[in-house]
């Protein structure tokens, strides 16, 4: 779908994010032929910067964080085209004129607030107030969105003062994962799963989100975070209602964010016996305390979870959460149980395996389904299960560019397309179940189990499910 002209302003463009992904996602758009000609992206930022210095700055970023190959000298010179800057001070009235007068009429406009959240109440009052942004504005905010429900709660209404809902645009990047996507797809564009997908034929879900690196130079915000207000409060909440939710009517906005949190309302409290923290150990400093700085912290660095979706679909099917810094790979992938058929025809000796769909996320993103069949040979009715196995890469082409999430979700601001976008609602939702949770564990003084750097994980979230007789799929 093609997008119009736009003035995109990024608040925050010299820092971390902009630089890795929206910099590079937005270069990667104009290699494709994406963003129309005549289209500006503005940086503002605290720093003195000229445009020049900030176009080397977006070069430079460029040359760090993609390959080579894609960077053709003709095409990023007229990237860097597209850039300017405006030194800008977020709380005080310095740069706001010059900003406003770099804005052109009948274009699209869009402010990404790439900044700490505490600004995010004074960007929006000068956007509205200065006239810089109009009823058509958009407006893209970062995660954290709050640390807890009264955090959420404030953040919310500031923006409400300024913005409606249908010009703020949460970011959560996982919607905009290609793979992630593809979860309505299969669900939802396949006659096959559906009929099936309910607790009458589902044993368990399993979702997991490993990550190799630990929490390196982000430990003093990661202190404060911790793997269930990282990971699980949005990330893994939105990968869980895009398992769980109803088929909504339309792929629209509303239509399937309104699915989406009753989900999140649907959820059971969770109690201490169906959570395990835990905290990677390592020698030297390859350990969470050492990178955090603060040798009492309890945060916990890998989360398990086991939740109970309340409603007709789900009762009795448990939903099984982990995730975790520094542990064996990089794997991140939902695996669907199936129940074992109600009767046997091949007896005893010949045991079950289940059949289990998995979608792998990340990396070497597809799908593999699990089935039984028979084993070749003479020696009478044996079965094995086999893998189904389709690689994304494999079946649509080696060459086969997956575009980053960053890419899809700023062009879908672009078209005012807010589907894969968090609505405030939601948000406050997936914090209300939260916060009980870690206020419990906080109350009783919960210490994160050590594990081991490089482990898949503490041994008590291998406790979890081997008391309800399952276990976890094996971290690749
Ligand atoms: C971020 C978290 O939101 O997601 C990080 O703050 C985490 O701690 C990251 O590493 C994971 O994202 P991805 O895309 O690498 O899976």
């Amino acid at each position: 779908i093609p997008v119009e002209c736009f003035d995109l302003v990024v608040f925050g463009a010299t820092g971390d994010l902009a630089r890795r992904k929206i910099l590079p996602g937005l270069f990667r758009r104009w290699k494709e032929g994406q963003i129309p000609e005549g289209s500006a992206i503005v940086g503002a930022a605290r720093s003195s910067f000229t445009r020049d210095d900030f176009r080397t700055l977006v070069q430079e970023a460029l040359t760090e964080f993609l390959p080579e190959t894609e960077l053709d000298p003709a095409v990023v010179a007229s990237f860097l085209d597209l850039l300017d800057y405006v030194t800008i001070d977020a709380r005080g009235t310095a740069g706001w004129e010059d900003l406003a007068a770099k804005m052109r009429p009948d274009v699209v406009r869009a402010f990404y607030f790439s900044v700490a959240p505490a600004l995010f109440g004074d960007l929006a009052q000068r956007l509205h107030e200065r006239g810089i942004a109009h009823r058509q504005s958009r407006i893209v905010v970062e995660k954290p969105f709050g640390n807890d429900l009264t955090s959420a709660r404030a953040l919310n209404q500031i923006l409400a003062e300024f913005f409606k809902e249908d010009q703020i645009y949460r970011i959560d990047h996982y919607l905009g994962k290609e793979t992630v996507q593809n979860l309505m797809a299969v669900r939802f564009a396949n006659i096959l799963f559906e009929p099936l997908w309910n607790s009458q034929f589902v044993d368990h879900v399993q979702i997991t989100v490993a990550e190799t690196v630990g929490v390196g130079g982000r430990g003093e915000y990661y202190d404060k975070s911790g793997a269930m207000r990282d990971m699980v409060q949005n990330h893994m909440m939105q990968l869980l209602c895009l398992i769980a939710m109803e088929p909504p009517h339309c792929f629209e906005p509303d239509a399937m964010r309104d699915e989406k949190l009753k989900v999140i309302r649907a959820l059971d409290p969770v109690t201490p016996a169906e959570i395990v923290r835990g905290q990677y150990k390592g020698k030297g400093g390859d350990d969470y305390l050492t990178e955090c700085g603060d040798p009492a912290s309890r945060t916990e660095s890998f989360i398990a979870l086991k939740l109970h979706v309340s409603n007709w679909r789900w009762k009795g099917t448990p939903f099984y959460l982990r995730t975790g810094k520094r542990l064996k790979s990089r794997a991140s992938e939902i695996a669907v149980s199936f129940k074992e058929p109600p009767h046997s025809i091949f007896g005893e000796s010949n045991q079950w395996r289940e059949n289990v769909l998995v979608i792998r996320l990340q990396p070497d993103e597809g799908m593999d389904l699990r089935v039984m069949i028979k084993e070749p040979g003479p020696g009478g009715m044996r079965l094995k299960d086999v893998a189904l196995d389709m690689s994304f890469a494999e079946a649509l082409g080696s060459d086969l560019d997956i575009p980053d999430a960053y890419e899809r979700l700023i062009m879908d601001v672009i078209r005012g397309n807010q589907t894969l976008f968090m609505r405030g609602d939601e948000v406050e939702a997936a914090w209300a179940w939260v916060d009980p949770v870690i206020a419990a564990w906080e109350k009783h003084g919960d210490q994160p189990e050590p594990y081991e750097p490089g482990s898949t994980g503490p041994e008590g979230a291998l406790m979890l499910m081997h008391k309800d007789g399952r276990r976890w799929r094996e971290i690749r």
